[in-house]
C-alpha cells in the first residue's frame, strides 16, 4: 500500500474523529436502545405530504431545481426564512440569509472566515460536540465557560475574557447555543441574551448563535433570538430543517450582516457551489403550503410526551443522587452522576445492557463533564424509552455499588 500518511497536511493529521458519529456506529445494533444521537423520530418525517410536493415542485419547476443553483440559495426560500424570522423579532431579508448544507457547514463556514491556528474562541461548558470539532478542525484553542440552569454564565464569561485579554489572546467569537442546548436542554433568558450583546460590544466580539431546536418548544413562552438584540451586525445566527423537517435534507440557513453573508458566501463557493437546490424547492413548497407549521406542532406533541417518559422514568429507575433539570423543549436532558462515576468508562457496561447514551467529556473542552451523560429523548419509541431508562438505571445502580464497596 502507498505511504500516504506523509503526504498529509499538518491540519489534517490533527484531526480528530467525532465521538458521537463513531457511537452511532456501536447504536446501529437493534437490541440497544439508543438515548446516544441527536436524531429525530423518523415517524415525524411528513412522508405523505412530502410526495405531493416533491411531484408538484418536478412538474412546476422541475428544470430549475434539478439544475445547479446560486451559492447563496434559492430566492424564494431565502424570502421565506427572512419572513418568518422577521416574527421572531430578526430584522432581515433575503440578502441577510444563506441557505447552507446544515449548520454543520455553517459552522465550519465561521471556523474557515475567522480562525487562523491558534486563535482563541470561546464556548459554553459543555457545547456541541459538532461546534468543537469543526472549530478544532481550523486549530482553535477553544476556551470553555461553565453554564448554570439559565446558560452561560456571563460572568464567568466576561472574567475569562479578561483573563485571556492580559496574556495577549485574543477571542475572535463567543459560539452559544441559547435554546435548549445541546447538551444541557437549558434556556437563556432575554436579561442574559442581551448583557451577552452587551459584552460582545465591549470586547469587540462576534457571536455565534446556533439556534436548531427553538421551535421544538413544549413548556415555556417563545424568547427572542439573541440575534433580535443585534445592533452592530455581531450575530451570526444559524437555523436548521434537520430538527423540525428531516436532516436527511441537509438543508439550514444563517443570517447575518450583508457584509458578512458576503464573506460566508465567498467561502461556500469552495465548499460546495450551492446547497443543495432540489431540496430547497422542496422546503419552500412545504412552508408556502402552511405545512412547516403544522408540522412543527405535530412533532412538539410527539417530544413533549417522550420528555415526559423520560424525567418519569429518571425518578423511578435511577438511585438517587442525579442531578437533572428538566427541559422545556428541544431533544435532550443532561444529566449529572454521584461522584464516584465516570461516564465514559460506564458506557462500556450500558452497552453490555443493551442502552446507550453520550458521556458528558464529549462535550466539554475543558476535560470536564466526566460525571455527566447527554440522554436523547427524541429517537426512541415511548415503550424504549421507558425500557432504556430502566436499563441504565441498572447500570448506575450496579456501577454505584461496586464503587462505593
Ligand atoms: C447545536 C447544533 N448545531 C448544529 C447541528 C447540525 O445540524 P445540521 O443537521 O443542520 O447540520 C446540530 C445537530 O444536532 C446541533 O445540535
Amino acid at each position: 500500500m502507498a505511504d500516504i500518511d506523509r503526504l498529509y497536511s499538518d491540519r489534517a493529521g490533527k484531526m480528530r474523529k467525532s465521538e458521537i458519529r463513531e457511537l452511532l456506529k456501536v447504536t446501529q445494533d437493534p437490541e440497544i436502545v439508543s438515548l446516544a444521537g441527536g436524531l429525530p423520530n423518523p415517524k415525524s418525517f411528513p412522508i405523505q405530504d412530502l410526495q405531493g410536493i416533491v411531484n408538484s415542485v418536478l412538474e412546476h419547476h422541475g428544470a430549475t431545481a434539478l439544475q445547479y443553483g446560486t451559492t447563496q440559495g434559492v430566492e424564494e426560500l431565502r424570502k421565506a426564512i427572512a419572513e418568518r424570522s422577521c416574527k421572531d423579532g430578526i430584522d432581515a431579508t433575503a440578502d441577510n440569509v444563506i441557505i447552507t448544507s446544515g449548520s454543520q457547514q455553517a459552522l465550519d463556514t465561521v471556523g474557515k472566515i475567522f480562525l487562523n491556528p491558534g486563535d482563541t474562541a470561546v464556548v459554553g461548558l459543555p457545547t456541541y460536540l459538532g461546534g468543537i470539532n469543526a472549530f478544532r478542525s481550523y486549530e482553535a484553542n477553544l476556551v470553555g465557560i461553565p453554564l448554570d440552569k439559565d446558560g452561560m454564565i456571563i460572568d464567568a464569561l466576561e472574567e475569562k475574557i479578561k483573563e485571556l485579554l492580559k496574556e495577549n489572546f485574543t477571542p475572535k467569537f463567543i459560539y452559544a447555543v441559547p435554546t435548549f442546548q445541546n447538551p444541557a436542554g437549558v434556556v437563556m433568558p432575554e436579561s442574559r441574551r442581551k448583557k451577552l450583546i452587551d459584552v460582545a460590544k465591549e470586547y469587540d466580539l462576534v457571536i455565534v448563535e446556533d439556534d436548531p431546536y427553538s421551535k421544538l418548544r413544549f413548556d415555556i413562552s417563545h424568547v427572542k433570538p439573541i440575534k433580535a438584540f443585534d445592533d452592530e451586525g455581531r450575530v451570526i445566527y444559524m437555523s436548521t430543517f434537520s430538527k423540525i423537517l428531516s436532516p436527511g435534507f441537509r438543508l439550514a440557513w444563517t443570517i447575518a450582516s450583508e457584509e458578512l453573508t458576503r464573506k460566508m458566501t465567498i467561502c461556500k463557493q469552495a465548499l460546495d457551489l450551492c446547497t443543495n437546490t432540489f431540496t430547497q424547492f422542496i422546503a419552500n413548497e412545504f412552508i408556502k403550503s402552511g405545512s412547516l407549521d403544522l408540522h412543527i406542532m405535530k412533532i412538539c406533541e410527539m417530544y413533549k410526551p417522550k420528555r415526559d417518559i423520560m424525567m418519569n422514568a429518571m425518578k423511578k429507575y435511577f438511585p438517587d443522587g442525579y442531578i437533572c433539570n428538566k427541559p422545556a423543549g428541544g431533544m435532550f436532558a443532561w444529566v449529572t452522576l454521584p461522584e464516584e462515576i465516570d461516564t465514559e468508562i460506564m458506557f462500556l457496561d450500558a452497552l453490555k445492557e443493551k442502552v446507550a447514551y453520550v458521556h458528558g467529556k464529549a462535550f466539554c473542552v475543558d476535560g470536564g463533564g466526566g460525571r455527566s451523560m447527554r440522554l436523547n429523548f427524541s429517537y426512541a419509541t415511548n415503550e424504549q424509552l421507558e425500557e432504556g431508562m430502566k436499563r441504565l438505571g441498572v447500570v448506575i445502580d450496579k456501577k454505584l455499588k461496586v464503587l462505593c464497596q
